[in-house]
């Protein structure tokens, strides 16, 4: 097989050169990690649980008209996706209170926000990913007011076609991170949804039984990881292929 040229090398992703230019191929690890890297495991077929999850949800966001970085599935592990300039902030929302809010906070797990409420990280391992306000992002020139705006409100879109959707079949979305990228083409630029959104990156509880169908099942040592990804793609409607 023809030997790809590696780009990138994330805790769970690689990228790889992709068929055409302005294009990559994003191949989904089983590398699972939390706290940081400190905790690291390899659960094998997560991989192609959150490639599969992940192809579903973005092939809904791009039908819905919200732009992401992706094209198609091609095959058990990989998507070919556009090439972006990644934006170096995560940007997190939240339904209800859980994780570091949590404990930043001292608001109890499960506490129904008031409101949706939108953090933005710093994206720096060496940092552990600190906590940002917009200021910083500006100041620091992670990205610039307008961009920020355009970020805001594809999470918002995001947040509530999510939510709807994982409603309809039983789970509640606690709270997720996306990533943004700068798309160029044709002498334009456009703020894209990038990376992945899987049961790695959002928050998702049984609404009948409050059980965690997410990656906190191994950031809390909880097991049975794989039966949750699992349970969330069959409620989905996909992985009945045989492939
Ligand atoms: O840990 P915290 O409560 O801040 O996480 C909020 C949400 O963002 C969770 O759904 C978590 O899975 C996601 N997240 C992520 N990648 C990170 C940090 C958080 O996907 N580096």
């Amino acid at each position: 097989m023809k030997q790809r040229r590696r780009i990138y090398e994330g805790k769970a992703k690689i990228l790889y050169e992709g068929p055409e230019p302005g294009t990559l191929i994003q191949h989904f690890k089983d590398d699972a990690t939390a706290y940081n890297a400190a905790k690291h495991d390899v659960i094998e077929g997560k991989g192609v649980l959150n490639n599969r999850i992940s192809e579903h949800i973005f092939t809904a966001l791009n039908r819905m008209g919200i732009p992401t970085h992706f094209i198609k599935r091609v095959n058990m592990r990989e998507q070919l996706i556009r090439e972006v300039e990644i934006i170096p902030v995560e940007i997190v929302v939240r339904n209800i209170a859980a994780g570091s809010l949590s404990q930043r906070l001292g608001i109890d797990e499960g506490t129904v926000l008031p409101r949706s409420i939108i953090e933005f990280y710093y994206k720096s391992d060496s940092l552990g990913d600190p906590l940002v306000s917009e200021e910083h992002v500006t100041a620091f020139g992670w990205a610039n007011p307008q961009e920020i705006d355009d970020m805001m409100a594809l999470a918002i879109r995001v947040n509530d076609f999510l939510s709807g959707l994982f409603l309809g079949i039983g789970i509640q979305l606690v709270d997720f991170k996306i990533e943004c990228g700068r798309l160029f083409e044709n002498d334009m630029m456009r703020i894209v949804v990038a990376d992945e959104i899987s049961p790695d990156s959002c928050r998702l509880w049984d609404i009948g039984s409050n059980e965690k169908l997410d990656k906190d099942r191994f950031r809390r040592d909880m097991g049975g990881l794989v039966e949750a990804y699992t349970e969330v793609a069959r409620r989905l409607g996909i992985m009945n292929e045989n492939e």
